[in-house]
């Protein structure tokens, strides 16, 4: 018999995730999505998977912008991770970003990005899984990770 969706929802609450913000851009029009199904897939060639719900707003715009990047937050940015998942305006005209090679906004105060063509969408249940193909990222040498825990952001030690 298939496990209760709240039930693995509370099993898999347990392995903690960092918080992304995935951003594309369609057209003129820049789109973003609070998203923790996120992991490296492959080194060579380099791909990222982010796995993104069917019935949302947000995959037909990845699907459409046809790239995405990765912004990793920090502890301190919580309230963007809220606005991208629950509520507040879905683009990024307000933030301080910049683009690197594909034009999907990237958050200048994140921990670190990867910025990545769409190779692929693969079936995965209610979600699709994006793989992308990384063509330029950064990464901060320090600061400390916003997490998510048991359904709840957290922070590690040094944070606290
Ligand atoms: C910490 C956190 C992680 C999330 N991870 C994902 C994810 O990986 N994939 C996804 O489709 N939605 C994820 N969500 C939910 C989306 O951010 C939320 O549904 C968002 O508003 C998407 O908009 P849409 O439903 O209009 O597409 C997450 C939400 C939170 C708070």
């Amino acid at each position: 018999m298939a496990l209760d969706p709240k039930e693995q929802r509370r099993i898999l609450g347990r392995f903690a995730t960092g918080v992304t913000v995935a951003s594309t851009k369609v057209g003129d029009e820049t789109w973003g999505m609070t998203a923790n199904a996120v992991t490296s897939l492959s080194l060579y060639p380099p791909l990222v998977i982010l796995c993104i719900q069917k019935d949302g707003q947000s995959h037909a715009k990845f699907k459409e912008g046809g790239c995405y990047a990765l912004n990793i937050l920090a502890a301190d940015q919580q309230e963007i991770s809220d606005r991208f998942a629950f509520k507040g305006p879905k683009d990024f005209s307000d933030l301080d970003t910049k683009t690197a090679e594909t034009g999907s906004p990237i958050l200048n105060d994140s921990l670190g990005w990867v910025d990545c063509k769409l190779k692929e969408i693969l079936p995965g249940g209610d979600h699709d899984i994006f793989i992308g193909e990384i063509v330029a990222g950064e990464a901060s040498e320090d600061g400390e990770p916003l997490l998510y825990f048991g359904g709840k952001y957290a922070k590690t030690a040094a944070a606290s």
